[in-house]
């Protein structure tokens, strides 16, 4: 893999940089946690000191190819202006004659900062005239999206065809630290999937009950799990369309760690009252918010026994006090382990930080599905496209 310090000469050179700014907001639309700015600055810096133009791409959130006002990346920019102690050029769109203009209008270590790839329908559509168009803006791409690197978008893997391509400083670390993890695990290993979306995840499930010794599900992943083998679950959140192939895995695998008592509630909003079920005992207006003690005390015994350990992906609705208390127990569990820890996923590396214990972590990827998918042993797509390009 060709790194940007490879390039040679770029004083004067239009750089395409594809970042991964798609960062945690809160309701009224402010970042709540930068991670992902500030792990991206090292290439940003390094291209500034060479003089370089730079044409910053990023997503943001999911606008299915739709102008959306909410996911402008305006307060992204001006966050990163912030940090880089520069004026940035905000576009209005990602390709365009504003957009060219704009461009041409660049001096040598300056910066331009296009609009959401994804109010574009051709990016996630990997349109190959999109790519063509957004590579004619620079003669140079630098992809230092790691976190997003798993999708076969035209940001991704389209300009790559058109112009000579380099990974960037983030994109090289993550490689090189997963790596070492990928091909020497230290054993036991074990991993812990949270979160909801399992349709995207029974695949990774699969893959690492071959691979590691332990896989631990919680959050609303885990519901769809106990709902394919017959135990009641209320109310609570799960994917039907997930159901057949979660009836495949092997819920007596002692490799897998199922949730054995839940906590449970009438009302999401953590006001109502709330009690601990053991696992199908539940109502039928009642949900599934969190993981519960007994499960809390499993979770982290086979945690403690690790010599490594992966995470991604909330135990319940962590976002509500009441129901982030199974999430805090992993976060502890695994920060006073001795185990080789490696966090990804930008909610779950949000709660840790709030929790003050993000140093605890031996590593925190800035992707979460693309570091599960990195990690199950998957080809990366824009991995890929650095390699197979122009
Ligand atoms: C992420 O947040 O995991 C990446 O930015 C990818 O986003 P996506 O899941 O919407 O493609």
């Amino acid at each position: 893999m060709r790194v940007i310090s490879d390039a040679g000469n770029l004083s004067g050179k239009k750089v395409l940089l594809r970042v991964d700014f798609n960062v945690a907001i809160d309701k009224a639309g402010e970042i709540m946690d930068d991670f992902r700015i500030r792990a991206a600055l090292p290439t940003i810096k390094y291209l500034l000191k060479n003089q370089a133009k730079i044409i910053l791409m990023s997503h943001f959130g999911r606008p299915n190819g739709k102008k959306d006002g909410s996911m402008s990346l305006v307060s992204v920019a001006q966050k990163l202006s912030e940090y880089l102690n520069t004026k940035i050029k905000k576009a209005d769109d990602c390709i365009g004659v504003q957009v060219e203009g704009l461009v041409a209008s660049l001096n040598n270590g300056e910066i331009i900062f296009l609009e959401n790839l994804r109010f574009c329908e051709g990016e996630e559509a990997n349109d190959q005239e999109f790519s063509k168009k957004l590579a004619a803006l620079g003669e140079i791409y630098v992809n230092d999206a790691f976190g997003v690197s798993h999708r076969a978008h035209a940001s991704i893997v389209g300009i790559p065809k058109f112009l000579p391509s380099f990974a960037g400083f983030l994109l090289e670390k993550e490689v090189k630290i997963l790596s070492q993890v990928l091909e020497n695990p230290s054993r036991p290993l074990s991993v812990v999937i949270g979160g909801a979306k399992i349709s995207t995840k029974i695949k990774l499930i699969e893959e690492y009950l071959k691979k590691a010794d332990n896989v631990i599900l919680g959050g609303a992943l885990a519901n769809t799990v106990l709902h394919a083998k017959g135990l009641a679950i209320g109310k609570s959140m799960f994917e039907k369309e997930a159901i057949a192939g979660v009836e495949k895995l092997e819920i007596t695998d002692n490799k897998l760690h199922i949730p054995v008592d839940t906590i449970v509630s009438e009302d999401r909003t953590g006001k109502g009252e709330n009690r601990i079920a053991p696992v199908g005992k539940i109502s039928e207006n009642e949900l599934i918010l969190d993981i519960g003690p007994e499960t809390e005390k499993i979770f982290s015994a086979v945690i403690e026994e690790s010599k490594m350990v992966v995470w991604n992906g909330p135990m319940g609705l962590f976002e509500v006090n009441e129901f982030a208390h199974g999430t805090e127990a992993m976060a502890k569990s695994i920060a006073q382990s001795n185990a080789f820890s490696i966090v990804g996923g930008g909610e779950t590396t949000c709660f840790i930080e709030n929790l003050g214990l993000i140093d605890k972590f031996s590593h925190v990827s800035t992707g979460g599905g693309a570091m599960m998918e990195f990690l199950a042993g998957d080809e990366l797509p824009g991995i890929d496209a650095l390699s197979n390009g122009k």
